[in-house]
């Protein structure tokens, strides 16, 4: 190594401000994760160790609806009791971040625009179940009925929990608002797709080049090169999230999974502003020298590899 050290930006995915931590969690992601940068600490690494809670996507909303409470109470309860169990764990981040934070919104909507500006976003317009009595649109997980596989009633629109096979709300029998039970009618909408497909060749080339990966991990990605790359809604109708920063967005949100990992690089700017060095994070994410490690759940695989 020559005289200046070995930069390592090491990231712990992000927990779900939407229920408390689980020993599962410790043991599988933030554990290791701690242990790795100290371990790197001791043999002399410069280590940014970045984390926070993701408050963003459904299973928030869902859980808000069912306690009578809005989204904001549910990710602030949960966001706190998250910190201390880190805390009272002995876990020590240099930032733990969340990414209801206005500047993580800013720059997640500042990727988005980039990317719209460089022509990989487009709009499209899909049929959606619409919900009368409620008076808004769907997501997937809002809607319940029967499998159309095992016959189960309580389906949920993007998977039944008692076969286990992934859905399309079309495709459940009989659906049903989740919110208020009555059956939903489709209707257009449009939202604005990733242009992943246009990213395949690159991709390929580039996980050919990370043979230090998890095998899992390669083959993980090789089987979504083989099925070939698809373009990716991110948006939803959604009243909680990152509004999608266009003019005729109103009620639209950056889908979870677009603005989530975007909170490594918000956490990171945090924790620069906090030191007054506002400029600092880009020493790790703009260095080509700096090695980025994930620690994630393997449900995580897709959402960091691609
Ligand atoms: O699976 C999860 O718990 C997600 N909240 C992880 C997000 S990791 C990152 F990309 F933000
Ligand atoms: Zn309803």
């Amino acid at each position: 190594m020559d005289t200046q050290s070995q930069k390592l930006l090491v990231t712990a995915a992000l927990p779900y401000a939407n229920g408390p931590l689980h020993v599962g969690h410790l043991a599988g992601a933030y554990i290791p994760a701690d242990v790795y940068v100290r371990y790197q600490r001791l043999k002399g690494s410069d280590v940014l160790f970045i984390c926070g809670s993701d408050e963003h996507g459904v299973p928030i909303t869902i859980r808000a609806d069912r306690e009578g409470i809005t989204p904001k109470e549910v990710v602030d309860r949960y966001h706190a009791a998250i910190s201390e169990s880190f805390r009272r764990v002995g876990l020590e981040f240099d930032n733990y971040s969340r990414t209801s934070l206005p500047l993580h919104h800013r720059i997640s909507q500042e990727f988005f625009l980039t990317l719209n500006r460089k022509g990989f976003v487009t709009e499209q317009s899909v049929q959606q179940y619409y919900c009368i009595t409620c008076g808004r649109f769907l997501p997937d997980r809002y809607i319940e009925g029967e499998c159309p596989h095992c016959h189960r009633q309580e389906a949920r629109g993007d998977q039944c929990e008692a076969c286990g096979r992934w859905l399309e709300p079309e495709l459940l029998v009989s659906p049903k608002c989740k919110v208020c039970g009555s059956p939903p009618e489709l209707r257009s909408t449009k939202h604005w797709y990733f242009r992943l497909s246009a990213f395949q060749e690159q991709l390929e080339k580039w996980q050919a080049s990370k043979s230090e990966w998890k095998n899992n991990v390669r083959e993980f990605c090789s089987g979504w090169f083989q099925e070939g790359l698809t373009d990716r809604p991110i948006t939803r109708d959604i009243d909680w999230g990152v509004p999608v920063p266009l003019p005729d967005a109103e009620g639209k949100v950056l889908y979870v999974w677009f603005d989530a990992p975007i909170g490594y690089i918000s956490s990171s700017v945090e924790w620069a502003q906090k030191r007054g060095e506002p400029e600092r994070w880009r020493d790790y994410w703009c260095n080509p020298g700096t090695r980025l490690i994930h620690f994630i759940g393997k449900d995580n695989i897709v959402f960091h590899a691609i």
